[in-house]
């Protein structure tokens, strides 16, 4: 089989590393990759949101299955225009993307069905918003409606940083037409957990949780980025919440989005907040999360093409999807001075011995050497028995790898283990 997977972050690198286990591949195509994910596909220089141009290469190169991992190629209807030359896809379709693509949408969602989140307030002009603040809670959280590169989210801590967060969205449109709408919702606390699962629109089959790390130094400290570290599993997110979350979130979810004539195929992302009153949303995205797959896939036991398959052919309640009981903890190396400026283009060295376990994100191949070209560089992946040895192991591997500037927190997987002490 020829297989095409659209995009090329360390997340993309993860797919297609577990895909190539398939005896039945032969081939991976990945648009555009990266000069890491070079190693394990061929890299063709076709942006994910060109959509015409990926259609036209699978056309072109009679590619028998094709997975769409990130969110704006999928808010823009990648799939539905794959599928309609007839090339069957991993993604949801452009009408089920929305459930990221707006907030707006997503959060009516929720009210409509039940389904607990944050209260909020929508708006669409500055002036009734920045009243609203006037006499609104604090903190509180301003949120884009439209999808915003990770960043669209703002935690006020007072009605001041509220107004301004509102003003740059709605007036000085710091994300574009994202803004034009916004969202002013309750702040939340408790611990955060990420759950992916694998839903075909009849069944889904949620799989093993993890923690992300948003922020960019220890401690949770400095600016937020897109990820800086995961584990998994999430050891917050117990038996008895996941059955809790099954009930009243996740198929409350895809019985909506059928409800809505909107049914959800692919990889439904749940960002949510384990609440004294319960969990809660937080976030839908509507495909794999980036670092959380390169700590999931990993512990998958199943062939994951097979799994994407049966949720294109909605036969997903008969396919095994096993994952180990295993621990697993990334850590991401970043270049020094993100999410903010910093240099790039210096080599990257990854002993032999490691690289399987090493998902690439920001590099780029120049005079066949590989060299930094992104603010995420890579992660670095251990799997084993326990999570304090998934930590040490991980540390281990990344102190191999060489890079001039590189940066990464020294933290990764510490809230973890606090908890499993509580
Ligand atoms: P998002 O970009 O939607 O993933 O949001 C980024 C981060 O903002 C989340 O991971 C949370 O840590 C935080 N966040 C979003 N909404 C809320 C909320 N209602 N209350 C508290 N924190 C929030
Ligand atoms: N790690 C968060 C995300 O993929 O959106």
């Amino acid at each position: 089989m020829k297989i095409l997977v659209v995009g090329g972050g360390g997340r993309e690198h993860a797919i297609i590393k577990k895909i190539k286990e398939n005896k039945n591949v032969e081939k991976i195509f990945a648009l555009p990759g990266n000069g890491g994910i070079a190693a394990d596909a061929e890299c063709v220089n076709i942006k994910a949101t060109d959509i015409d141009l990926v259609v036209d290469f699978a056309v072109e190169n009679k590619i028998d299955y094709a997975v769409v991992a990130p969110d704006d190629p999928l808010v823009l209807g990648a799939v539905d225009a794959l599928q309609a030359k007839g090339i069957p896809c991993f993604g949801p379709n452009k009408n089920a993307a929305i459930i990221e693509g707006s907030k707006v949408f997503s959060k009516n969602l929720m009210k409509k069905y039940g389904i607990p989140t944050a209260e909020y307030e929508v708006f669409d002009n500055a002036e009734n918003a920045l009243k609203y603040l006037e006499t609104a809670p604090v903190p509180t959280v301003i949120k884009a409606d439209g999808l915003a590169l990770g960043k669209g989210v703002i935690i006020a801590q007072s009605r001041e940083e509220a107004k301004e967060a509102v003003r740059s969205m709605m007036l000085d449109k710091v994300f574009g037409n994202s803004g034009n709408n916004i969202v002013i919702e309750e702040f939340l606390t408790g611990p955060e957990v990420s759950v992916l699962a694998f839903t075909d629109g009849k069944t889904l089959v949620p799989m093993v949780s993890s923690m992300d790390h948003k922020r960019a130094g220890d401690n949770d400290t400095g600016l937020n980025t897109g990820g800086m570290g995961t584990v998994a599993p999430n050891p917050y997110y117990t038996e008895t919440i996941a059955k809790e979350c099954m009930k009243k979130i996740f198929l409350p979810t895809v019985d909506a989005m059928n409800k809505e004539g909107r049914t959800f195929k692919g990889c439904l992302y749940f960002g949510l907040m384990l609440t004294e009153k319960g969990p809660k949303v937080i976030e839908y995205n509507c495909r794999f999360g980036d670092p959380e797959t390169q700590v999931v896939l990993p512990l998958l036991e199943s062939d994951l093409l097979t799994v994407m398959q049966s949720v294109t052919n909605e036969t997903l309640s008969e396919t095994e999807v096993k994952f180990s009981d295993k621990n697993a903890c990334c850590v991401i190396m970043a270049s020094k001075g993100y999410p903010q400026s910093y240099e790039k283009g210096f080599e990257i060295s990854v002993p032999d011995d490691i690289s399987d376990s090493v998902y690439v994100a920001g590099a780029a191949l120049k005079d066949g050497k590989i060299v930094t070209s992104g603010g995420r560089v890579l992660g670095v992946t251990a799997v084993e028995d326990t999570l304090e040895e998934a930590i040490e192991k991980a540390y281990k591997k990344v102190e191999k790898i060489k890079f001039e500037n590189s940066y990464y927190r020294k933290d990764i997987g510490q809230r973890a283990m606090a908890a499993n002490k509580k």
